[in-house]
């Protein structure tokens, strides 16, 4: 379905901002990698705040180094529409995970500001820290920040240097005893909407450029390690090995059976080191992450549990000691029937179909439901493709998703 002709954003300006910003940190085969509070991200909310300041807004950074961006409404005091995104990024990621959220936000208000709308309360950008974890296998800091749920336990999380989120933010000039200054007060958050790219295949089996998110499934992110024994490769006998890959190895593939044993839940395993490393050595200590997901928490948490019964019983089979750490455990977030009615209104007006479908990835808007009502909007990806340099939207969906968030956020925002 295409949009009727009542199109008001500019759409060349946002693809060119999201041409200009997926510069910042891409190597040469086309990855982007913008960890947190490195150079790269720090670049691409300098930029980002560039642009907020061509749309009319007032730029400021809070404690958390989130980057927010203000346009006021015409009810003093009213509570404020979040919307916005991240530009940080995953290793060797790609162009629009993220930054079509932060630039669609900033389109959408730039184009208020030239059509002259005035809205009863005020709307902010924000350009939140660390959406995804990928420095600190801990993400979402400047959302939880917001929702005032970031903890100093939570600011120990070390990268793999050794480097805390606290030191990390002293090292960008923040002051990390100050990140209870960044969480909003009870009351004063109207609602958060997202404009982000889909990251899977629904929307493009369905032929349709945009849908509106129902809930977002909840991950939760645990460490294992395993601990057998280093010995010669040429002269341990097979059955006197304590091979600590070996077993990982028996443990992935129970991963991988129970996830897909539910047909909804997904289990990842995305890194994994060992060591000694040697080519004649019998690998003595294994750890790797486990991502695991459902939209159902009681079917993720039903698959963990089977996983953790059945790696203590193949661990214990080989000799091998088993440790397991949670990283981080969200529960799923449901989108609230506020942002999902603006949204599928918006699609209505602008002639798509307002189709309504689950988020497997994770969003900052999780976060923030303790705090107001939230919601997102998705745009189609190419062949489903996210964390990889061959992410694509193209420029009309990309271009309808803005317009669809752009008639959402007057509606939240009330026009007058
Ligand atoms: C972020 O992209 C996540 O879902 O992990
Ligand atoms: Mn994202
Ligand atoms: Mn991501």
């Amino acid at each position: 379905m295409r949009a009727s002709s009542t199109g008001e954003i500019d759409a060349d300006r946002l693809w060119s901002r999201l041409s200009e910003l997926a510069e910042i940190g891409k190597s040469e085969g086309g990855g982007v990698t913008r960890l947190s509070f490195t150079e790269e991200e720090w670049a691409a909310k300098d930029l980002v705040a560039s642009y907020m300041r061509e749309a009319g807004l007032a730029v400021r950074e809070d404690a958390a180094g989130n980057l927010i961006g203000r346009r006021e409404g015409r009810v003093e005091d009213a509570p404020v529409v979040l919307t916005g995104s991240h530009v940080d990024s995953v290793r060797n990621g790609g162009d629009f995970d993220g930054p079509l959220g932060a630039l669609g936000a900033v389109e959408a208000l730039q184009t208020m500001d030239e059509r002259g709308v005035e809205t009863e309360r005020p709307v902010e950008v924000v350009a939140f820290t660390d959406e995804e974890g990928a420095r600190f296998s801990f993400g979402m800091i400047g959302s939880r920040a917001t929702a005032g749920t970031l903890t100093p336990e939570h600011l120990a999380n070390e990268d793999e240097n050794g480097v805390s989120i606290a030191e990390a933010m002293r090292a960008s000039g923040l002051d990390p005893g100050r990140i209870d200054e960044v969480a909003r007060a009870p009351g004063s958050v109207y609602a958060y909407v997202e404009l982000h790219i889909e990251q899977g295949r629904i929307l493009e089996s369905k032929n349709l450029p945009v849908g509106v998110v129902t809930g977002i499934a909840g991950p939760a992110w645990l460490r294992f390690t395993l601990a057998g024994e280093a010995a010669h490769a040429g002269t341990t006998p097979m059955n006197l090995r304590r091979d600590a890959l070996a077993a990982a190895a028996e443990v992935i593939g129970r991963i991988e059976r129970e996830a897909a044993r539910t047909g909804t839940s997904v289990g990842t395993v995305g890194q994994l080191d060992l060591s000694p490393g040697g080519i004649n050595i019998v690998p003595g200590q294994v750890s790797f992450s486990l991502d695991l997901r459902d939209i159902d928490e009681d079917v993720r948490d039903d698959v963990e549990a089977r996983i953790m019964h059945e790696a203590a019983l193949l661990c214990e089979k080989r000799d091998v000691e088993l440790e397991t750490k949670t990283l981080q455990r969200l529960p799923p977030a449901p989108c609230s029937a506020l942002v999902q009615d603006a949204a599928r209104e918006a699609c209505e007006t602008l002639g798509f179909e307002p189709f309504g479908l689950a988020s497997g990835a994770g969003h900052d808007g999780m976060h923030l439901t303790e705090l107001c009502p939230i919601g997102m909007i998705f745009v189609r990806s190419k062949d489903g493709l996210s964390h990889n340099p061959a992410e694509y939207s193209s420029k009309d969906d990309c271009t309808a998703g803005a317009e669809v968030l752009y008639r959402t956020l007057l509606k939240l925002a009330g026009e007058t």
